[in-house]
């Protein structure tokens, strides 16, 4: 097993991508006249639990489109990660409570329409997923978390999820559908080595990759739920943005990087197929499958 690390750069360079996807799946989920059934009554703030939570994007996406009055609990293993907030909460224009990055201070984050406070709790979601203040939750939500995870894991995520009778709103899961243009004949059998090496163990049990979307949904509709599910791909278009071309290529390094670990025989295919796609990135349209699943409780 090789627990899931994810740095923070990485996390920072995909976020405008991440978010633009959002956007596009959230007309599919109609997720603003969603979330207003989820309302809490009484203007109480909206109680919300982020699962594996990075560096905050699904907080930064998602606090502005929920509105009013916010507690969030934003849990992940990886302490470092959980330090970077109030820098990268001050950066997206929000309040830092101040300077002490301690994970133990809570933080404000204030924005158009919105004020949220946030308690950052490090905590690994294989051992402790059932210790959450579930009950108290109105929606627990993840992005970029599920096709991490095995099946297992999901099973436990929705008892848990069904138990209290909580939404749930989990972004970004890849669905397998890279499509590169134009074609590189090494596409489908690097796809196909970076497939396996996804389905490696992460630390949350062996991964579904892109199959967790299937699985969770058909969980959460035998539990009783309403399940929508929209498509959030990346569209990366290295003819018209640096930032695109960026990203392509660190998408290049870690698939090519993956696939090249996961067979050895093809490794020197591999790196010239990384070579010939890097030195193509500037003209090419890379659409990465993603999905977003929205749940509410019976
Ligand atoms: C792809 S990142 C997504 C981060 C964030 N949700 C975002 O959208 O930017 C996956 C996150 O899962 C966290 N993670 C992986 N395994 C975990 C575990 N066992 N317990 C808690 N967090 C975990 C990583 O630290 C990382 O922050």
């Amino acid at each position: 097993m090789s627990a899931a690390i994810f740095s923070a750069d990485w996390l920072q360079q995909r976020e405008p991508f991440d978010a633009a996807a959002r956007d596009h799946a959230a007309g599919g989920l109609q997720l603003q006249r969603r979330l207003a059934e989820l309302r809490p009554p009484n203007a109480r703030p909206w109680r919300v639990i982020d699962l594996a939570c990075g560096t905050g994007a699904n907080l930064r996406w998602l606090a502005p489109r929920l509105g009013g009055a916010q507690q969030w609990l934003v849990v992940d293993h990886d302490a470092a990660l959980l330090r970077c907030w109030p820098e990268r909460l001050a950066d997206a224009g929000g309040v830092p409570a101040g300077p002490d990055t301690a994970l133990d201070v809570p933080i404000s984050f204030t924005g158009t329409g919105f004020e949220a406070t946030v308690v950052r709790q490090q905590l690994d979601l294989m051992a402790g997923l059932e210790t959450l203040p579930w009950h108290a939750a109105d929606l627990v939500t993840a992005s970029a978390l599920l096709d991490l995870v095995g099946t297992a894991w999901l099973h436990r995520l929705v008892a848990a999820s069904a138990a209290s009778g909580v939404a749930l709103l989990m972004s970004l899961t890849v669905d397998g559908r890279p499509i590169w243009t134009p074609e590189d004949p090494m596409d489908a059998t690097v796809g196909a080595l970076f497939g396996e090496h996804q389905r490696g163990d992460k630390g949350l049990g062996p991964a579904l990759g892109p199959g967790a979307v299937a699985v969770l949904q058909s969980a959460l509709v035998a539990a009783g739920y309403r399940v929508f599910s929209a498509t959030s791909d990346w569209w990366l278009d290295g003819r018209e943005s640096p930032q695109a071309r960026a990203l392509q290529c660190s998408l290049i390094d870690g698939i090519g990087g993956a696939a090249g670990e996961q067979s050895r025989s093809n490794a020197a295919r591999v790196r010239a197929w990384q070579q010939r796609r890097l030195s193509m990135a500037h003209e090419t349209q890379l659409r990465v499958g993603h999905l977003d699943l929205l749940a509410l409780p019976p």
